[in-house]
């Protein structure tokens, strides 16, 4: 017997959702009402004006709809970015990147950077902010992982939507690209093909969250194709699932220049712009509508939605004002500094090499080319140029104090840097990937071409280690890299693209100014062969319902470091698991509680993390999902009840046959704990009619 959550009550709650007014709130009703009055005015001509940018890249934007004066149209001014305004607007404040601030698991904090990025895009002129970026990371190659925020749906939706939240307070938001858009090298013509019940649990959640509770005014269609179909005229993409199942009602775009791929498909479908330029909906769509290929109904119906967003957004009264000194500000450098600070992630610290005691380290050295440069991330679309940047070596240099401090730039060390480096009281050895490994496909480099560092960064790293006992490592990059040089080493820090105030917290790390928290939102496997394959070459690939740590959980392979892992300068202690009631309606919610007790010496922040696995189920289910966490800050001696709330609906799965969520009447274990691998409280409850 399976619960079909499609129930009375949960009809209701569905109903409820319907009703929500969205990103109009309040004045929802009044904007219909203006809506109706407008579309009614419009010629033909303005009409179809609202359905494509103005061109690739005006001056000073992404793109642009144009405005209707006559009509007090305002239009929407577009700009990039996942890590900050983009550079095409000029200097803005450079945050850590999505996958570094992913790894800080902080919602609250990611709201606030949605927000400051919102208040930067507006002082540049935009009304729309090409954001956030919430493709499933389904394998660490993708060349645009760093714009993600991880591997795990239920982690990437609540940290979109959190961006959503905070941009949306300014601009309107732009989640994308919807949907399955994870290589680079192909990404133009890539044909996915995804089962339903894959895409449903696994590939769209999160952009079902970014809509449902993000509010998101729009959403930006992927290049690729799924199922044999590109993502801009994808009908069950766009207008059954998006439109019908999720109520959407703001406007889809789709990507630039090679991201409309029709005209009378693509509007059909459910594509309401073009960007940037004119191309299928200039004079072909014209023309598809006087031969009364198009109805003129679905030409309102799409521009209504644009408009929707225009209105509800305020662009007409309150339009976008170019203010240089709200970009950059003090306040938003000190955000991107507190974002780098929880973003970074201990992976290792032997013997307590961490934090650096100023009694036996007297002197440092600090080697490697990238230690002497601020490494910000890809310079394709999400390129942002901050007026400064902070390198790890001036980090270091700046807060050293009576600590010397010697840099080793050379990528190969010679004789005497090695006769240097064996002589400091330990090393800091920069590591990782550039803007010349890794970014946007096309435009810059790509896919990654292996797990692997490159530039014989490996044989650096062992040579340091070789010549210094306290050898301390600080990886840049998207994510997952592999470390044949491990066990040789004392401490790796996993630093991302930390972002124009990066350099300041890597040396607040590693003198223990800040205690780390951050937490990998990605599984870094011992070998790329325990991942899925990544075919960044063919014209046609095929995504499972298993990636990420659920695909090693399956294959009981074990991992270098595993999802959800990052250590800190104390320790957590979990105890006394709640869990009520013990059984649950399929409509109903399981509250859980756990203590976490801070039983090192220092302050820190705890990411505690919540997983559900199914006791018999009847389809192949992950050993675990991530279902909840919760960061929490726990003085020394400190213990806190940790809340946490599960809803059996989101425990359902999707039943292709018929063509719904079901929740099944099993026993549902729970398992909380650090990390995906360290769960030391159980228990369980059971879902029954
Ligand atoms: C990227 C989008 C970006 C757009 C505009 C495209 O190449 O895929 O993410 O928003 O360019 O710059």
């Amino acid at each position: 017997c399976l619960l079909g959550v499609a129930g009375a009550a949960a009809d209701d709650a569905l109903a409820a959702e319907r009703r929500d007014p969205g990103f109009c709130g309040d004045t929802r009703a009044t904007v219909e009402r203006r809506l109706d009055r407008l579309l009614a005015r419009m010629t033909l001509a303005e009409k179809l004006d609202q359905m494509h940018g103005v061109g690739a890249f005006p001056t000073g934007l992404a793109g642009r709809i144009a405005g209707v004066p006559r009509l007090h149209i305002p239009g929407i001014g577009m700009l990039d970015g996942a890590r900050g305004v983009s550079a095409v607007s000029g200097t803005a404040t450079c945050f850590p990147v999505g996958m570094a601030r992913g790894a800080t698991w902080d919602e609250a904090l990611e709201e606030r950077v949605g927000e400051a990025i919102g208040v930067e895009t507006r002082a540049r002129g935009g009304s729309m902010i090409l954001a956030p970026v919430v493709n499933i990371l389904r394998h660490p190659r993708w060349g645009r992982a760093q714009e993600t925020y991880g591997e795990d749906t239920l982690h990437l939706g609540r940290m979109g939507v959190a961006f959503v939240r905070g941009a949306q307070r300014h601009v309107i938001a732009n989640p994308k690209h919807y949907a399955l858009n994870s290589i680079e090298d192909t990404r133009f013509t890539v044909d996915v093909a995804v089962d339903e019940r894959s895409l449903r649990e696994i590939f769209l959640p999160h952009f079902r969250r970014a809509v449902q509770q993000g509010h998101a005014g729009s959403v930006m269609a992927a290049y690729n194709q799924v199922n044999g179909e590109h993502c801009s005229e994808n009908t069950h993409l766009l207008r059954d699932v998006l439109d019908g199942d999720w109520g959407f009602q703001g406007f889809v775009e789709s990507d630039w220049i090679l991201g409309t791929r029709s005209t009378v498909p693509a509007v059909e479908a459910g594509l309401d712009v073009e960007m940037p330029s004119p191309g299928y909906f200039g004079k072909p769509l014209t023309d598809a509508v006087r031969a009364g290929q198009v109805r003129l109904r679905t030409i309102d119906a799409a521009v209504r939605r644009t408009l929707r967003a225009q209105l509800c957004f305020r662009l007409d009264t309150d339009p976008p004002k170019v203010d240089p000194a709200q970009v950059e500000s003090p306040a938003h450098v000190a955000l991107a500094l507190q974002a780098a600070r929880e973003s970074i992630v201990l992976l290792r610290n032997e013997a307590g090499a961490l934090p650096l005691d100023p009694a036996r380290v007297r002197s440092l050295v600090v080697v490697g080319p990238l230690a002497a440069m601020a490494d910000l991330g890809d310079h394709g679309s999400s390129l942002v140029v901050p007026a400064s940047a902070v390198s790890p070596l001036d980090g270091i240099r700046a807060r050293a104090g009576g600590v010397t401090v010697t840099y080793v730039g050379a990528s190969s060390p010679s004789p005497t840097d090695l006769s240097l480096i064996a002589a400091a009281d330990a090393a800091v050895v920069v590591v990782g990937l550039t803007f010349e490994d890794e970014g946007e496909g096309q435009i810059t480099i790509g896919d990654r071409s292996s797990l692997a560092l490159p530039r014989d960064q490996d044989a650096l790293v062992g040579a340091v280690a070789a010549a210094n006992p306290r050898t301390l490592v600080v990886l840049e990059g998207s994510g997952a890299l592999l470390m044949p040089w491990l066990g040789q080493v004392s401490a790796v820090l996993m630093a991302w693209y930390p972002g124009e105030a990066g350099g300041t917290a890597i040396a607040e790390v590693l003198f223990g100014d800040v205690n780390p928290s951050g937490k990998l939102p990605v599984t870094f496997p011992r070998a790329e062969s325990d991942l899925p394959p990544f075919d960044n070459a063919s014209p046609a690939v095929q995504y499972g319902y298993f990636h990420g740590y659920r695909y090693l959980d399956r294959n009981d392979t074990a991992p270098l470091f595993p999802f959800g892992f990052g250590l800190a300068y104390t320790t957590f202690r979990y105890s006394n698991l709640g869990i009520t009631p013990a059984t649950v309606s399929p409509w109903g919610r399981v509250q859980v509680t756990a203590d976490v007790t801070n039983t090192g010496p220092v302050a820190g922040d705890e990411v505690a993390q919540l997983y559900v696995g199914y006791a018999g189920s009847r389809v192949a289910r992950a050993v675990r999902d991530l279902k909840a966490f919760a960061r929490v800050h726990l003085e020394p001696g400190e213990t806190r009840t940790v809340p946490f709330e599960v809803r059996a609906r989101d425990l359902a799965y999707w039943d292709a046959g018929a063509g719904a969520f079901v929740v099944e009447p099993i026993a549902y274990t729970v398992e909380v704990g650090p990390s995906s691998r360290d769960l030391p409280l159980a228990g369980a409850f059971a879902v029954s009619p």
